[in-house]
């Protein structure tokens, strides 16, 4: 925010992928960060202005609040999850998918009832909301890092507040879809000062990807 190039925070990974080939879209490209084998962090692309970093998916939206990044591409997942002070300003509509409460269907009736019940998860923010605000049901929430399928398996937990996309992780191990908490898609968000400040190159940027998603 310093210079006068725009800093986008994307996320390792798929999302990442994809939101690079929307850029080059809109004829901006990084050909730098598609090298597999390259350790660089920061990508800049001169003509544009632009500079490009990845970091861990979580981060994302914290490099945006505190306006080391102008602009962000996250999953509404980790938008709802941390909560940070950003301004989303466009769905990318790709990263499809939904935040579900998942587990054997036998816990199905788990879910209907008053009594404590076990839910694994890697956004217990998200998964508190739920129960707590939403269905008014006490749960104890035991945070994992990932895999969280295994979690109703092993009998860590009832059931598990976790991402569906295709619903293959769940058919392959014996669970299924118990209840949908929300949809969830790619989003761009952005740091509010750096929205004052750079209101037109910002919006340009915005709807020029928009632009590109109707074509
Ligand atoms: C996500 C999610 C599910 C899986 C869902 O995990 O947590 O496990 O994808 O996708 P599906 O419905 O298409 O099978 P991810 O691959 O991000 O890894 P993780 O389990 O380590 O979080």
């Amino acid at each position: 925010m310093s210079d006068n190039y725009l800093t986008i925070a994307l996320g390792k990974g798929r999302l990442a992928k994809k939101t690079m080939k929307l850029f080059e879209k809109i004829g901006i490209t990084c050909t730098e960060m598609e090298n597999p084998k390259t350790r660089k962090l920061i990508f800049v692309n001169e003509e544009a202005r632009l500079k490009f970093f990845l970091a861990k998916v979580p981060d994302v939206p914290t490099y945006v609040e505190y306006g080391a990044a102008d602009i962000g591409v996250v999953g509404l997942d980790t938008i709802l999850e941390e909560n940070r002070n950003i301004f989303e300003v466009l769905d990318l509509g790709f990263g499809k998918c939904k935040m579900c409460i998942c587990g054997p269907a036998s816990a199905k009736e788990l879910l209907n009832g008053k009594e404590i019940i076990r839910v694994a998860t890697k956004y217990p923010k998200i998964a508190k909301d739920y129960f707590y605000n939403r269905k008014s049901q006490t749960v104890d929430i035991i945070k994992l890092n990932g895999s969280i399928e295994l979690a109703p398996i092993l009998e860590l937990s009832d059931v598990i507040c976790d991402i569906v996309e295709t619903g293959t992780t769940l058919r392959e191990n014996g669970l299924t879809v118990l209840e949908e908490v929300c949809d969830l898609s790619a989003r761009v968000v952005v740091n509010e000062v750096s929205y004052r400040m750079e209101y037109d190159r910002i919006t340009d940027i915005v709807s020029r990807l928009k632009g590109a998603l109707e074509d």
